[in-house]
């Protein structure tokens, strides 16, 4: 939420319009904690900015305002575990765990998968699925858990190298508010949990595994784009991708329009990602264009959807 200050989440939770909900649940004393003048202001500013100092506590409370602010925090926690825990959040529906309820059958390729997850990958040494790391075939009978969340909960140093590609490593330059993410930019070491404790240097949490899918990498565009040909009224945009394989459907678009922050207008083509070719060209074809205007426009490749698979 980039809010400065536990305290400013219990501020908007006074506000909002589950107040007398929560006050019911919780009781009166919840929100009985006086707000200074400039809550408003301290609350809208974003934490990290220069203005705090680095404070975590730049709402100034009394201590029994402070004390209060702290249960009412912890409170709205509880309140959020107790919405997430019933099964129409958490549904624990997927198909593996339909096979530890035994009502689906792993396909030999499933099974395959499983086995090297729990033998000799060893995966499950730390992303605990609820049975033993063995290579014998696990079945429900054995499984010491049937809604695992494939994370032992714990954290593991892993020496996985930096990913050039993630913005944080470029965020040396303070924002508006005078915040620098990461001063140290491109040399920033990511020791995980050892930001903030010396003895567990390098040691990044478990990723628990669920809802994890495969995502096809971005394309990359190896030519254009480039204006194939334009009358007065229409035009025909042209650039070429590499191939990411596979015989899904997916569409070339181009979002124009003629203020460059507000690409209004979509034209689409399908195409077929061709694995005997190194390569894609999408073609596609605007129609809708004034004589005599500037357009402004970008490409994409998006499902049929509409939503972007990325170039
Ligand atoms: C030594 C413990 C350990 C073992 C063994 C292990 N992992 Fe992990 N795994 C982690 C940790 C720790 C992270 C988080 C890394 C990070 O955030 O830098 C992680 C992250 C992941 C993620 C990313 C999840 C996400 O949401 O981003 C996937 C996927 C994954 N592991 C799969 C596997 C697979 C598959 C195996 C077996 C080949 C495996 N892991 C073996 C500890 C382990």
């Amino acid at each position: 939420m980039g809010l400065p200050d536990t305290a400013c989440v219990v501020y908007r939770l006074s506000q909002a319009a589950y107040r007398p909900l929560f006050e019911t649940v919780w009781g009166q004393q919840a929100f009985d904690i006086t707000w200074p003048h400039d809550v408003e202001r301290i609350c809208s500013t974003p934490a990290g900015a220069a203005v705090f100092g680095g404070s975590a506590t730049p709402l100034h409370l009394t201590q029994v305002g402070r004390d209060r602010a702290n249960a009412t925090y912890d409170q709205y926690a509880l309140s959020i575990t107790a919405y997430e825990r019933p099964a129409d959040v958490s549904a624990f529906s997927s198909k593996f765990d339909a096979y530890l309820a035994s009502t689906y059958t792993l396909t030999e390729h499933e099974q395959r998968g499983y086995e090297l997850f729990l033998g000799k990958a060893q995966c499950n040494t730390c992303h605990l699925d609820g049975t033993e790391n063995s290579q014998t075939r696990i079945t429900a009978a054995n499984a010491a858990s049937l809604a695992p969340l494939f994370t032992d909960l714990t954290s593991a140093n892993l020496g996985l190298p930096r990913n050039p590609q993630n913005p944080f490593y470029f965020q040396n330059v303070a924002d508006a508010f005078g915040f620098t993410p990461n001063a140290a930019g491109p040399d920033f070491t990511d020791l995980g949990v050892g930001l903030f404790l010396r003895s567990a240097s390098g040691t990044n949490a478990t990723a628990q595994l669920r809802s994890v899918a495969q995502q096809a990498e971005a394309a990359q565009i190896i030519d254009g784009p480039t204006l194939e040909s334009a009358t007065d009224h229409s035009a025909i945009l042209r650039w070429t991708t590499n191939t990411r394989g596979g015989p899904a459907v997916h569409y070339g678009a181009v979002q124009y329009g003629t203020d460059p922050q507000h690409l209004k207008q979509t034209a689409k083509s399908p195409n077929r990602w061709n694995t005997n070719l190194p390569y894609v060209r999408y073609r596609v074809r605007i129609d809708d264009l004034q004589p005599s205007t500037t357009y402004c426009y970008a490409v994409d490749i998006v499902r049929a959807d509409g939503t972007s698979i990325g170039v």
